[in-house]
């Protein structure tokens, strides 16, 4: 009898995932436990090839009823690596006649344990692969109705040509710098900071920034650098950026509210311009509105004050 075990997930248990001379059913189905009873548990403790020369007579481990119900006698297993360092399971040959098994039988099971480690690499890696191009699929789609919804929105509000050209193409690399740097980080978590560095680049002379290593998910990341876009576009254009003595303080903080983690951040700006509060809101504002209070599920408020814009918004985060 030959078999395959696989780890399960949680390393309580083993499943029978393939193997020859079993009983009907139980390839697929059948598990052994890890605890030291079993003798696959025994191999993955020690963490080497164990031999059994009579299961009856064994004093490592009982073992697991799977091989007692199968009459065996005799054995040999070893592990089969796993691909990040932990074992993705055990490979066991089992004789129902007493046989004695050599150090030529033991490196021999090696060999082969090796070329089904091998294969189940090889095999994880083109799931991984698939799994990435369905993501990304998903991905190109969202990005190119945003990028839609951007131009769209942005013809609207546009009152020339030249207009829409420098405020798409404004809003288009600022995305795309947001972009290349949450994909440098793996499309995983991302450093607040290097949202605020990568969208507010060319005025981060001009910026106090207070705020410690936060971190934000990639979608998130995105729907951020698009508020904050904006948010610096409207300081060059009416608000403390606009002038060479104004000033921008950005901090954050994260609070705890019941069950959630939330994420503040205070938008203060100063002297700049003395300004008042609009009387009617562009794309600019709208988008700051719906990505913060529908796409993030947060809180804003704006104060036009004199002295400059003071805005704090809250988004829960994990
Ligand atoms: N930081 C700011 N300081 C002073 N006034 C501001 C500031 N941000 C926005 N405003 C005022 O709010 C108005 C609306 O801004 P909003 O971003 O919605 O539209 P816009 O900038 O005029 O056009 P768009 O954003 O579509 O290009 C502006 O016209 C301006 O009067
Ligand atoms: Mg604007």
């Amino acid at each position: 009898m030959c078999k395959i075990l696989e780890l399960m997930p949680g390393g309580d248990a083993l499943l029978l995932r393939a193997g020859v001379g079993w009983k009907p059913g139980l390839v697929g189905t059948a598990t052994v436990g890890t605890e030291l009873g079993s003798q696959a548990g025994y191999t993955l403790k020690v963490s080497n090839s164990v031999v059994v020369d009579d299961l009856s007579t064994e004093t490592r481990f009982s073992g697991p009823s799977l091989l007692r119900e199968h009459g065996v006698v005799s054995g040999a297993s070893v592990i089969i690596a796993g691909m990040d360092g932990r074992a993705y399971g055990v490979l066991g040959a089992h004789t129902s006649r007493h046989m004695r098994f050599s150090r030529i039988d033991v490196e021999f099971l090696h060999s082969v344990a090796n070329l089904v480690a091998s294969a189940i690499h090889r095999n994880r890696a083109l799931e991984r692969q698939e799994l990435l191009i369905h993501e990304l699929r998903h991905r190109v789609g969202n990005l190119l109705s945003l990028i839609t919804s951007l131009f769209n929105n942005s013809a609207r509000s546009a009152s020339s040509i030249a207009e829409l050209e420098e405020k798409f193409q404004a809003r288009v690399m600022s995305l795309s710098r947001a972009h290349s740097m949450i994909l440098e980080a793996g499309w995983r978590a991302t450093s607040l900071r290097g949202v605020v560095d990568a969208v507010l680049e060319p005025y981060l002379e001009r910026i106090g920034i207070e705020g410690g290593d936060v971190r934000v998910s990639a979608d998130n990341a995105v729907a951020l650098s698009l508020a904050l876009h904006e948010l610096a576009t409207n300081a060059a254009k009416y608000g403390a950026l606009s002038t060479p003595d104004g000033w921008l303080t950005l901090r954050w903080s994260k609070r705890r509210d019941g069950d959630r983690i939330l994420l503040a951040v205070n938008w203060h700006e100063e002297g700049g311009p003395t300004i008042s509060a609009p009387s009617q809101s562009g794309f600019g504002s709208k988008l700051v509105t719906t990505v913060i209070e529908r796409q993030l599920n947060g809180e804003l408020k704006a104060d036009y004050l004199e002295s400059g814009l003071r805005l704090h918004f809250e988004i829960p985060v994990v």
